[in-house]
């Protein structure tokens, strides 16, 4: 009954405390241990009753340990709380920003969206089929060679993509016209890393597939899209061109919105930017890919993500994109 007592009346102010407790009564070498080692001099019929009375005492003491443990914890919270000032302001949680190229990708494919275009994309390591030979690209071209295309194996060729018209040949084998779509991604070149030219970079390709697309169509569709991405009085201009899967073909420039066509150093003093290329699909692509070019024709594009968000925001170094400088990456966040 005294041990009783005991236990009852016990604290524990600090983890010492609490450890006297735990050997007292406790451990293997407690009193109540001691007790129980009594048990042989006990005569055997009051055994039973002695038995159940060093049981309870022995519960009696778990239990206060567990309400001496969890008192002790919640008092060492509430020191930690104190001189804690719950009214200071928060420590400010930095959000990031979007990237430029990520902000106009969006913007882009937006304003092919509200015309119709959906937007696909494809694996930027590509099969020789895919990123040349369906394409149209002769056996020898020079764009095949080591100098622009990263190679990854040979025989059969397996490279990094150097365009996204490579996801619209999977596009074109897998759907019927018409087919409307918008392919943006990240492509590679082997190129000198410059202020205008980088070996990774984005690129964004648009496909019209249909019966009766006309070169007016794409002409349309391009004017359309410059003055909704650089402002209503944006001006274009087609200038001809070669590529081997469009005939005709031509490279789209639009006037320099930085100067207004006066000359600046963005446009090298011509009042024209170049941001791509485009043309009517030629027919042995179209045949290439399981479409009737006797049924259908349509047009593409591809353009320039990085040079589109240099012209737009004034940018002067392409090289500014992959660097990752918060100074310049932060001027994006109200954007
Ligand atoms: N694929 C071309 C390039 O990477 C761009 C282009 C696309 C040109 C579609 C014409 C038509 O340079």
């Amino acid at each position: 009954e005294k041990i009783a007592e005991e236990i009852a009346q016990s604290t524990a102010a600090n983890a010492e405390e609490l450890e006297a407790f735990r050997m007292r009564f406790i451990s293997r070498k407690s009193v109540i241990g001691d007790i129980f080692g009594q048990m042989k001099n006990v005569a055997p019929e009051e055994r039973k009753e002695f038995g159940q009375k060093v049981n309870m005492l022995k519960n009696a003491a778990q239990d206060k340990f567990k309400e001496l443990v969890e008192a002790l914890e919640s008092a060492s919270d509430n020191s930690a709380a104190e001189g804690l000032d719950l009214t200071l302001p928060n420590i400010p949680h930095e959000l990031g920003s979007v990237h430029p190229i990520t902000k106009v990708r969006a913007e882009i494919n937006q304003i092919f969206e509200r015309i119709g275009f959906n937007i696909s994309e494809g694996p930027e390591i590509e099969d020789d089929w895919h990123n040349f030979t369906a394409l149209n690209f002769p056996p020898n071209h020079p764009a095949r060679e080591m100098q622009d295309t990263f190679f990854l194996e040979k025989d059969p060729d397996i490279a990094l993509r150097t365009h996204t018209s490579s996801v619209q040949v999977r596009v074109m084998e897998n759907q019927e016209p018409p087919i409307r779509t918008l392919s943006p991604g990240r492509v590679y070149r082997n190129e000198t890393i410059s202020a205008r030219a980088h070996c990774i970079f984005h690129q964004v390709e648009g496909l019209y597939i249909d019966k009766n697309v006309s070169f007016k169509d794409l002409k349309d569709t391009l004017y359309y899209f410059a003055k909704e991405l650089f402002g209503p009085d944006t001006k274009i201009r087609l200038r001809p061109s070669y590529f081997p899967f469009t005939e005709p073909s031509a490279e789209l420039d639009v006037s320099c919105n930085i100067c207004g066509g006066k000359g600046c150093n963005i446009c090298k003093y011509t009042g024209w930017v170049e941001i791509g290329g485009c043309g009517m699909v030629d027919p042995n692509v179209l045949e290439a890919s399981g479409i009737d070019p006797d049924k259908y024709t349509g047009f593409a594009f591809g353009m320039g993500i990085e040079r589109i968000t240099m012209l737009k925001y004034r940018i002067n170094d392409l090289r500014l994109f992959t660097e990752n400088d918060v100074r310049f990456l932060r001027q994006f966040s109200s954007i």
